[in-house]
């Protein structure tokens, strides 16, 4: 597919077919989101794909909000930063986050930011577990100095999200001649 139009057809998507997702085009696109750059080459991200369902599934009660959408989907790939090698970590992963979902739409897959950060399982609850705590209990294979920064849901669409609007007004948008 053409860099514009991957970049173009590129949808938050929540909703999933269920069709299985092939581990093959996981792997695709997590050797393109490697190639991402990094702050002083640290290369601080890792990238951890689970295709096990119910640890998928599992993974949809990392916050009380805004992450159920993993319920339904045929895979995740959890972005793991390091953050002894980099200040910068949460930043370079960020970065390899939005690379991997690019690479995703290339592979014909949908995918969402399921944000992990700093929230709470319940987020009216200051007491409730932290969410990369639960995320870290239901995938003990994370490596202990690895911080959570976000759950990319990932499926096949079981609509066509409208594309987004060409282009909104100038404003975002500053040119200094
Ligand atoms: C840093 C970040 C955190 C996000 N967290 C969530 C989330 O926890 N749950 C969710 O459903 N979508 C989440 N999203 C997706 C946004 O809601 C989505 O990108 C935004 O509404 C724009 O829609 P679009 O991605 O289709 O262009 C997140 C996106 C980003 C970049």
């Amino acid at each position: 597919m053409e860099f514009k139009d991957v970049v173009r057809k590129r949808r938050s998507t929540r909703r999933y077919t269920g069709n299985p997702v092939e581990i093959e085009k996981l792997r695709n696109a997590m050797e393109l989101a490697l190639r991402a750059p990094s702050s002083k080459n640290t290369r601080s991200t890792r990238l951890m794909a689970v295709t096990n369902l119910d640890k998928v599934h599992a993974l949809g009660r990392l916050r009380d909000w805004g992450s159920s959408l993993l319920e339904e989907a045929g895979a995740a790939i959890v972005i793991l930063g390091d953050e002894e090698s980099s200040p910068m970590w949460q930043t370079n992963a960020a970065i390899m986050a939005t690379i991997l979902q690019l690479a995703l739409v290339d592979e014909g897959l949908a995918s969402c930011w399921v944000h992990v950060g700093d929230y709470l399982t319940v987020n009216d609850d200051p007491a409730s577990q932290r969410s990369e705590d639960y995320v870290k209990e239901v995938l003990p294979e994370i490596p202990a100095n690895y911080r959570v920064l976000s759950v990319i849901s990932i499926g096949y669409a079981d609509y066509t999200p409208k594309p987004l609007p060409e282009y909104e007004g100038p404003e975002r948008m500053l040119f200094v001649e």
